[in-house]
């Protein structure tokens, strides 16, 4: 399926795809695409509010050719991706969803790690960041119990991001910057072959 853009041809190869988990009220996208024509997002919203408010802010600030929010629960829609095809994921603040009996809600499941490890190209990126500790240790726990993925943080062997390197930020993100909370960020890159 072509998402977004002319298809690929001989002049014109395939930039690389992004994928933003739950965008929300979409700053993350806008600033990611104001970086520079090669970034093309896809960003997957289970409310339909939002999906449609953000996608239709994107077309009117001129990214509609690189830049798409789908109203989706990722649960089912990521396994229609292909596989490899997505150079990097994006989790900002994921809901960190308190309740017992919720918890089959949470992203943080094998399910949606295995998935993400099967439409991450070999060497793509998976950024998730919370200001919530037990969600942080979820994903920790949920991404390292998949071997398609080592850690990319600052330190060898280490998921740990002190700061954002993707140049753009995510609402929540900002407010919780502007309240002096402090943010975990784990990064992990997609191995070109297991272990
Ligand atoms: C706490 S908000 C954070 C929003 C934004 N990422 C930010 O950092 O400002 C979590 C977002 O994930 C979305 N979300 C939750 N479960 C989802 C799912 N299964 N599929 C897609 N989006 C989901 C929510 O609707 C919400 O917009």
């Amino acid at each position: 399926m072509q998402v977004l853009g002319a298809p690929p041809s001989p002049d014109r190869p395939a930039s690389e795809l992004e994928l933003e988990i739950g965008p929300g009220r979409g700053g993350f996208l806008y600033e990611r695409l104001a970086q520079g024509p090669e970034i093309r997002i896809v960003g997957l919203e289970i409310r339909l509010k939002w999906a449609s408010l953000v996608d239709q802010r994107l077309r009117e600030l001129g990214f509609a050719e690189r830049g798409r929010v789908f109203a989706e629960d990722i649960r089912f829609a990521l396994p229609r991706f292909a596989p490899a095809s997505v150079s990097r994921v994006f989790v900002h603040f994921p809901d960190p969803w308190w309740k017992k009996r919720h918890a089959k809600r949470r992203l943080a499941s094998g399910d949606v790690a295995s998935e993400l490890a099967r439409l991450l190209r070999p060497g793509g990126e998976l950024f998730v960041q919370t200001d919530v500790w037990d969600t942080a240790e979820a994903y920790r726990l949920a991404i390292e119990a998949q071997p398609a993925f080592a850690p990319f943080g600052d330190e060898p062997g280490c998921p740990l991001l002190e700061e954002n390197p993707y140049g753009a930020r995510s609402p929540r993100e900002r407010r919780v910057i502007a309240s002096g909370l402090p943010v975990v960020r784990l990064r992990y890159r997609r191995l070109d072959t297991l272990p």
